[in-house]
């Protein structure tokens, strides 16, 4: 038997660490399934709204130096809907974490509850979308705001509630503390950061939301920077996300203190496959140290280094 792979947080247990980020597959409960099938630990659906979104014109996903660039818009089908794809994955026994997102704290409690109705195992408050102004930075960018919304949710759900935390702010931790003091039982650190691709060719910006949000390697060591600040300045757990390409990236995120680690772009363009290929070298490396869980390595390296806060 090789070392042990799975993680405890907030309430729940998933067999091994890595979790397939929102947004990339997570729209249908059969995609989900085969994303847990492929061997993440855990899925993060869509994030949805009450009443769903169209999202904006194309193009809307395209590739950079160092990564992806996105303005989808946060397009969904709606609650309703998505309370059936996160039913159909939690009836075949994946762990769900539903994605939620509003307009205002009401919809989010609302839409969070729909989740749990659909068997999800928690929810997460995405606060940080970067391209979506009313319902994401200009939430996420607020404290008092965060606040208030996770408040909401947590009077309206059972299940833990994890809160998405945009790196498109001042200082990462405040908004943290502000989930914090409102009752969040995680946080997720981070959500993509506010990018802009403009075609010198025809000198107009590439993305039909003109804005887009960040993705892939060359957000990683401001998701690494986020992990490492919040760790030492709140007592919760962390779930990291941004720019994990291998076992070698999610490490890093546990070593400053990520209690699980969530994997987006490089499914577009590793596969699914990825989500075995950094358990596989996951518990190779700990195999090599002689640790006999991943659980030994987590927060080994939150104290390291001379950064104040
Ligand atoms: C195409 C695309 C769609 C995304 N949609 C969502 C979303 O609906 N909700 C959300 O919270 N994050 C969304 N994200 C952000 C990811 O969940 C993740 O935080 C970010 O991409 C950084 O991780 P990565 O570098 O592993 O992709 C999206 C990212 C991409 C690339």
């Amino acid at each position: 038997m090789g070392p042990d792979l799975s993680v405890e947080f907030a309430g729940i247990k998933l067999p091994n660490p890595t979790i397939l980020a929102s947004g990339i597959l997570g729209v249908s409960g059969e995609i989900m399934i085969r994303a847990s099938r492929a061997g993440a630990g855990a899925v993060v659906s869509k994030s949805f709204n009450v009443k769903g979104r169209e999202g904006y014109r194309n193009p809307s996903f395209i590739e950079v130096q160092g990564g992806f660039l996105n303005a989808l818009g946060i397009p969904n089908p709606g609650m309703e809907e998505m309370r059936e794809e996160v039913e159909t994955a939690s009836k075949a026994g994946v762990p769900v974490i539903a994605s939620v997102f509003g307009f205002d704290a009401e919809e989010f409690a609302a839409a969070a509850a729909m989740g749990e109705k659909g068997g999800a195992i928690a929810v997460e408050l995405n606060v940080s979308c970067p391209h979506v102004r009313e319902v994401g930075v200009e939430i996420g960018q607020r404290p008092k705001v965060v606040a208030e919304v996770t408040h909401a949710v947590k009077g309206r759900v059972r299940i833990p509630v994890f809160v998405k935390l945009s790196p498109n702010v001042t200082d990462i931790t405040e908004v943290a503390k502000a989930a914090q003091s409102a009752g969040a039982d995680a946080v997720t650190a981070i959500n993509t950061a506010l990018g802009m691709a403009v075609n010198v060719d025809s000198a107009y910006p590439i993305l039909g939301g003109t804005l887009g949000g960040l993705s892939g390697p060359a957000l990683h060591p401001i998701a690494v920077r986020a992990i490492y600040q919040i760790r030492r300045a709140v007592d919760l757990p962390i779930i990291g996300v941004g720019g994990v390409q291998d076992y070698r990236g999610a490490l890093e995120m546990m070593m400053v203190g990520a209690s699980a680690v969530q994997i987006g772009s490089a499914v577009t363009s590793q596969g699914l496959e990825i989500f075995r290929d950094v358990t596989t070298g996951m518990s190779k490396f700990l195999e090599q140290r002689g640790l006999s869980s991943i659980r030994q390595v987590i927060g080994i390296a939150a104290n390291r280094g001379t950064a104040e806060s």
